[in-house]
């Protein structure tokens, strides 16, 4: 049998169009008021009724409910009512009547229970499958940190461990047991954020952030015996007032080798693998010589410019401009190094860093002068503006 068209299932949509909400149901007559018909003809309601009812809907959707059974115009009860009841021969009233009524408490509850749901909650809200999901954007690794693990991968890769120590450091750490001299100019207040207040303590126990990441490499070897290799990755600080080219925070990656027999070869061999590896196997280094107190000999390395291939100039013909990162010298300076002062084995030599034995040699670059050549920038500041424009550029 084919199941007779409802022709208020169509009406009760909530996407039924603006303007017809006073859809006037049509109930179907009855020709045949027999028991029978009457219960099919119930039974078919009290499933419209059932369906619609048990629907989750906000409190918006019950009150439509409500209104499509309950309205007194053209409420489907109001229709039941003329076309069922009124309409039915003698006979048949009261059975009608007793059904009509039996229908008439259900829908009642049915609508209570729909309005006293309230207002939508996550149990009872309709889930919409098609809304676009809540976006969260992804973080970029910030171009300095890369800049850093990048490093650091460098020297992993050929045995080094990674050592950390604190911003906070020490007066000793920082220049004493670097073999700084006690009046050496770097100790001033000039270069050097002391924490304040701390007038009434030693000397060398006064807090300062660190200037550079080689207090390291005296608080690893108070820990670890030789031999050693180790690169040290960290932020450091110096009384510069941030521009193009400084600021106050800035990044560091130091190195530390020591064992017995290590070399000034060791050291160039090491570096110089180090840089083809950073910044592709043409670049050639160069040194130079220094000072550091903590290394000697001490040089700077620089590293044939990777920008202009070491020419000093950029672009050809009428184009030809002068090449700034390298300030048309072809070279660009990269970090200090040298081998370590045995005056800096003496803080340790209880660790079994004798002078007489052991030999080493260390290295410091600046992470963010590398990120700056790297990605082709001229102001170290939008590194640290936190402007997401910029640094979403390195995901
Ligand atoms: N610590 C030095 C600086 O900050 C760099 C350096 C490290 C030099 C290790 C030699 C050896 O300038």
């Amino acid at each position: 049998m084919q199941p007779r068209r409802k022709p208020w299932v169509a009406a009760q949509r909530d996407t039924a169009p603006k303007g017809r909400k006073n859809v006037a149901y049509t109930v179907p007559k009855l020709k045949d008021f027999s028991p029978a018909a009457l219960d099919t003809a119930v039974a078919e309601l009290v499933s419209a009724l059932e369906q619609e009812s048990t629907k989750p809907g906000n409190a918006d959707q019950s009150k439509a409910f409500r209104d499509r059974w309950l309205a007194r115009k053209d409420g489907i009860l109001t229709q039941v009512n003329d076309l069922w009841l009124k309409a039915a021969p003698k006979e048949a009233k009261r059975d009608v009547g007793q059904r009509v009524n039996k229908l008439k408490t259900e829908v009642a509850q049915r609508v209570e229970a729909a309005l006293a749901q309230g207002p939508i909650t996550s149990s009872n809200a309709s889930l919409d499958i098609s809304l676009p999901g809540i976006r969260r954007p992804i973080g970029a690794e910030h171009a300095i940190i890369r800049t850093m693990n990048e490093i650091v991968g460098v020297f992993k890769n050929l045995g080094y461990s990674v050592a950390e120590g604190p911003v906070i450091e020490t007066e000793y750490y920082n220049f004493e047991a670097l073999n700084f001299p006690p009046n050496h100019p770097a100790r001033d207040t000039q270069d050097t954020l002391f924490l304040a207040n701390q007038e009434s303590k030693p000397r060398r126990e006064q807090l300062l952030l660190r200037t550079h990441t080689s207090p390291v490499q005296i608080r690893t070897m108070e820990k670890l015996k030789p031999p050693i290799r180790i690169v040290i990755p960290g932020k450091v600080h110096r009384n510069d007032p941030p521009d193009a080219s400084h600021s106050p925070m800035f990044h560091q990656v130091e190195g530390l080798a020591v064992d017995t027999n290590i070399t000034f070869g060791d050291l160039k061999g090491t570096l110089d693998h180090a840089m083809k590896a950073l910044f592709g196997s043409d670049v050639k280094t160069s040194f130079r010589p220094s000072f550091f107190p903590f290394t000697e000999p001490s040089a700077e390395m620089f590293v044939s410019c990777f920008i202009c291939g070491g020419s000093g100039k950029r672009g050809g013909g009428t184009k030809e401009e002068p090449c700034r990162p390298c300030k048309q010298t072809g070279w660009i300076e990269i970090l200090g190094c040298g081998m370590v002062d045995p005056n800096v084995f003496e803080f340790v030599k209880h660790n079994g860093y004798d002078p007489e034995k052991v030999s080493g040699f260390a290295f410091g670059m600046g992470v963010d002068r590398i990120a700056m050549l790297k990605y082709g920038l001229d102001d170290l500041q939008l590194f640290f503006q936190g402007d997401v424009r910029f640094l979403e550029q390195f995901g």
